[in-house]
């Protein structure tokens, strides 16, 4: 894999995941919580204890009158809940082989109820898997399925890593790709969306979280004052580039799609658009099939 630029879990973009598992704790800890991460606290904790995520349930959390950290929690807590779903769907259906690009510190393999014989692949940088399933061992969590962290740098060949650790490209994949394409080149967003392709077997699923407008996301004031906060560097983290639009991309790669937008599926589940309004307005849910 390449060496040229790895991160931990609380550096570069890596710290990316310790802000959604912090929005995870949030979501967790509201009386109407649409999903329920047990161990997104214990994560953050152990990842900076007394850091800026602090996790509510621990010692405090971040202060509730921060109205981009409401929104950013709230959307994160929304957006578990519609990916747990789409796995919970999939499963239904007879799937049971998964892959979490850019797992980060997810916890679907420990926290969802997986039908026996699932196995499920979770692709990320090593410092950060390392880190994950450090902490939760040491708590004595047990995975719901048969659990294969894969390391490696998702801008390179991943696909050899995942073939070693035992994909099955004959055998349908629920795919997910939540908090992931921002951050990669257009050249490797680009690779990865034809890999996934290229390991999917009829009947495949996948599901992906998709900005349309990065650059203007990325120039907002308030979430370039929110992120300096959080210590983390949005505009260094989105490399920005021409793109061709996912959908078109994974069309071309014979996918039927359905998008859903963010504020379709807050009406779905009952959550106020609020305060997230203005932070997911570019933000679309792209899920397709393959036939
Ligand atoms: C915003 S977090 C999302 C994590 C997880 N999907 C979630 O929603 O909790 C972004 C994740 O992408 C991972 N990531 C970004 N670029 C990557 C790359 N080139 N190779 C491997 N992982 C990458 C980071 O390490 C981080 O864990």
């Amino acid at each position: 894999m390449s060496t040229d630029q790895q991160w931990d879990i609380v550096t570069g973009v890596g710290r990316t995941a310790l802000a959604v598992a912090a929005g995870r704790a949030a979501e967790t800890a509201r009386p109407d919580a649409l999903m329920s991460d047990p161990y997104a606290s214990l994560l953050v904790a152990a990842a900076q204890p007394g850091g800026p995520f602090t996790a509510p349930g621990r010692s405090g959390g971040k202060e509730p009158e921060d109205e981009l950290w409401a929104a950013t929690s709230e959307y994160v807590g929304l957006r578990s809940r519609v990916f747990d779903d789409y796995f919970a769907s999939a499963s239904a259906d007879g799937l049971t082989q998964v892959v979490i690009l850019a797992a980060g510190l997810d916890t679907r393999a420990y926290r969802l109820g997986w039908p026996s014989g699932t196995v499920c692949y979770e692709l990320d940088q090593p410092a950060v898997l390392e880190f994950k399933t450090r902490i939760l061992d040491a708590e004595g969590a047990e995975p719901g399925c048969d659990h294969r962290p894969v390391p490696v740098d998702l801008r390179d060949d991943w696909g050899a890593a995942l073939r070693a650790a035992g994909h099955d490209a004959a055998s349908p994949t629920a795919w997910l790709a939540e908090g992931l394409l921002p951050y990669l080149p257009p050249e490797a967003e680009a690779r990865l969306l034809q890999e996934v392709s290229r390991l999917s077997a009829p009947g495949s699923r996948f599901a992906v979280e998709r900005i349309d407008d990065i650059a203007r996301l990325v120039d907002d004031p308030v979430l370039q004052e929110g992120s300096d906060d959080l210590g983390i560097d949005v505009k260094s983290l989105f490399p920005g580039g021409e793109r061709e639009p996912v959908e078109t991309q994974l069309a071309k790669s014979g996918w039927e799609l359905e998008n859903r937008t963010v504020s379709a599926a807050a009406d779905a589940l009952g959550r106020s658009m609020a305060r997230m309004k203005a932070l997911t307005e570019h933000v679309t849910h792209t899920f397709g099939r393959l036939p």
